[in-house]
């Protein structure tokens, strides 16, 4: 299904305003199948409205987002998500008091209710318990999958929600800030799990923390007040004057 001509995500001119406040503005940005690419830049630079934009929570003002070819500015989010974009989210929203695999099992089980079938191609058909047990090893998570979530390290939490964002079979997958609030003794576990992502997923990180951006990225884009800086390699990005500038001048809280 998801053939070598397949395009994946091609935002162009993308814009957005709250009233006279320009946050998004004329936005261009590839993000391929495998693709393993960062958004960085100072808060309030519009990452997350970038990231809200290309989920369908917030309409854009003008420019286009397709996907593998058709334009799906206009879908709303479940629409979205059915065709394969999803995204973590910064504030958690897993049931503290379930273990990890009944909070793992309620995506696989929504996906097969809502019969996802144009997403990414599922192992065969694979039951539901076999699919949890694959998203939960996948996460290194065995030890820990009948306890509570809310027992759990807060890096491990990280790790289950993004367990249940991979249980929708996401084509592309947006993270916003996994590693914020997380300890650095526990943001290791968080760059092993995206290093463990499908190889044909298109993943952005949307990340404060240049060490986890440096390991997984390999284009690093920068968004200043709204406007793409620069895209570059990490080498790029780290030789790049104007960026060690944002970075080094007080501009980064
Ligand atoms: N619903 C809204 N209405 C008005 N202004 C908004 C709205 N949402 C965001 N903004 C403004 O848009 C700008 C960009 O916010 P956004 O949350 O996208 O930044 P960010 O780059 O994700 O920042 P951070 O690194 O702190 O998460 C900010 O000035 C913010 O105040
Ligand atoms: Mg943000």
């Amino acid at each position: 299904m998801q053939g070598p001509e397949s395009k994946g995500l091609e935002v162009r001119g993308l814009s957005k305003h709250f009233g006279g406040l320009t946050v998004s503005e004329n936005i261009d940005l590839d993000l391929p199948p495998g693709a393993r690419k960062a958004l960085i830049g100072p808060n309030g630079a519009g990452k997350s409205t970038f990231a809200n934009l290309v989920t369908g929570i917030l309409p854009p003002s003008s420019g286009t987002i397709r996907f593998d070819g058709e334009d799906i500015s206009a879908l709303n989010e479940p629409a979205r998500v059915r065709r394969g974009i999803a995204k973590t989210f910064q504030i958690t929203t897993l049931f503290p008091s379930l273990s990890v695999r009944e909070n793992i099992r309620m995506p696989v089980i929504e996906r097969k209710r809502l019969g996802y079938s144009m997403l990414r191609a599922a192992n065969g058909d694979a039951g539901t318990e076999a699919e949890v047990q694959t998203l939960i090893d996948q996460f290194e998570l065995g030890p820990l999958a009948e306890r509570p979530v809310d027992s759990l390290a807060y890096g491990q939490q990280r790790l289950v929600e993004m367990a249940l964002t991979l249980a929708l079979k996401p084509r592309v997958l947006i993270l916003d800030e996994p590693a914020a609030g997380v300890p650095s003794s526990e943001t290791h576990l968080i760059v092993e799990a995206i290093e463990r992502l499908p190889k044909d997923l298109a993943v952005l990180v949307i990340e404060h923390d240049m060490d986890l951006v440096f390991r997984v990225a390999n284009s690093i884009i920068v968004l200043v007040a709204g406007q793409i800086l620069t895209e570059g390699t990490p080498q790029q990005i780290a030789g790049d004057a104007r960026v060690r500038e944002l970075y080094l001048g007080g501009a980064h809280g």
